[in-house]
């Protein structure tokens, strides 16, 4: 599909940041959670992952992101923020606006998108959108989670599974012909399912009050099973829509990047879709699975370690708590990265832990 010049959003920037506190599967068994590296190895594909020190936050990760995003561009500017996640700094306000003033761009509109896994893709399609009307022309779309703060330490579906992280890209007005121009994008959700992924206390329905809630209402709970089957059936699903919208035959994909949920999933997905092995790209085994940080971390993991060809056919995919699921196709930007440390905010006083 040809489209007009100047009539497509285009990744001119990618960025990352890790917390340095590495957490292998045997330190996690050495804790005392009632599982094995074999297990976790085999059953998700996960060796380790990184979770935040006590005084980081899901912000300190997003800032430093975007910061290496915005270091990573032709103009280092944005007049929009968006922070895809679902382990906010606090339930209010949101982070957004804290990230933006603290890479000064202030009074810049920022806000935050919860779509849990799903929640980078939403926002990287709303801002394509928002780019191609014309509202703005730099946004910068950081995805950035600390998973750490929510699992139950104890609870071996979610402890063994997520870890900490932020990834980001910024979007510039470009051309449909120009590496890093989004294509073509399916997002849905099915509220039907939402007890399939949740955090039940902390909300309206079920606020803290004075309450000291039972552990299984305050963490994050996963229903493991039904969760993967859907996530192989969503991604496959809205990836073969995207494909087809495109007319992109999948063994011409040369970068397929899946939500980092689960090995097991990935390969699923991938094999359903018939995308070839080479063109299947992610980091799950070093950082696990970090929600709606996980796709730009696994772009930015790419570049540094196995820069795919600028230009090259991209299909990005997720699935998440909501249900919420989509699938993006881009070619494959020109852009550099440099992982940046945490940033710690000089001036906060509470504690994080
Ligand atoms: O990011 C958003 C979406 N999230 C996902 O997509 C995650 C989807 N789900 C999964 O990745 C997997 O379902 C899990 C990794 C959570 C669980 O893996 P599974 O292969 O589905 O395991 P299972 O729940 O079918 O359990 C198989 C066995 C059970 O033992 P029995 O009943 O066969 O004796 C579990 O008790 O494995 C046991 N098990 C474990 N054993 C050691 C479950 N978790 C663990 C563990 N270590 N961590």
């Amino acid at each position: 599909m040809t489209r007009r010049e100047g009539d497509a959003s285009v990744i001119c920037g990618l960025g990352s940041s890790l917390p340095t506190r590495v957490v292998t599967n045997e330190d996690l068994t050495a804790a005392g959670l009632d599982t094995t590296d074999e297990w976790i190895t085999r059953r998700t594909g996960i060796s380790e992952r990184r979770w935040a020190e006590e005084a980081v936050s899901t912000g300190d990760l997003a800032t430093a992101a975007g910061r290496s995003a915005l270091e990573s561009a032709d103009s280092p500017d944005a007049d929009l923020v968006l922070v895809a996640t679902s382990t906010p700094d606090r339930p209010l306000p949101a982070t957004a606006p804290d990230v933006a003033h603290r890479l000064g761009l202030n009074h810049c509109p920022a806000f935050d998108m919860a779509a849990v896994c799903t929640g980078f893709l939403y926002a990287l399609v709303a801002a394509d959108a928002l780019v191609q009307a014309g509202r703005y022309s730099r946004i910068l779309v950081i995805g950035a989670e600390t998973y750490s703060r929510i699992i139950d330490p104890r609870d071996r579906d979610t402890a063994a599974i997520f870890g900490d992280g932020a990834g980001a890209v910024l979007l510039r007005p470009g051309n449909a012909d120009e590496p890093g121009a989004i294509g073509a994008a399916v997002l849905a959700s099915d509220g039907a399912r939402s007890d399939l992924i949740k955090v039940t206390a902390g909300g309206a329905r079920l606020p803290h009050g004075d309450t000291i809630r039972p552990r299984e209402e305050r963490f994050f709970q996963m229903q493991g099973k039904p969760v993967f089957q859907n996530a192989v059936a969503r991604m496959t699903e809205a990836s073969r829509a995207v494909l087809e919208s495109r007319r992109w035959p999948a063994d011409s994909v040369e970068v397929f990047i899946g939500h980092q949920a689960n090995q097991r999933i990935l390969t699923a997905v991938a094999s359903r879709l018939g995308i070839p092995e080479t063109a299947r790209y992610g980091n799950i085994r070093d950082v696990g699975n970090t929600a709606a940080a996980s796709i730009p971390l696994a772009m930015a993991h790419a570049v540094r370690h196995q820069p795919p060809r600028r230009g090259a056919r991209t299909v990005l995919t997720a699935f998440g708590g909501g249900l919420t699921w989509g699938a993006v196709t881009l070619t494959w930007p020109a852009v550099r990265t440099v992982d940046r440390p945490p940033e710690h905010r000089p001036d906060t006083k509470e504690s994080t832990g």
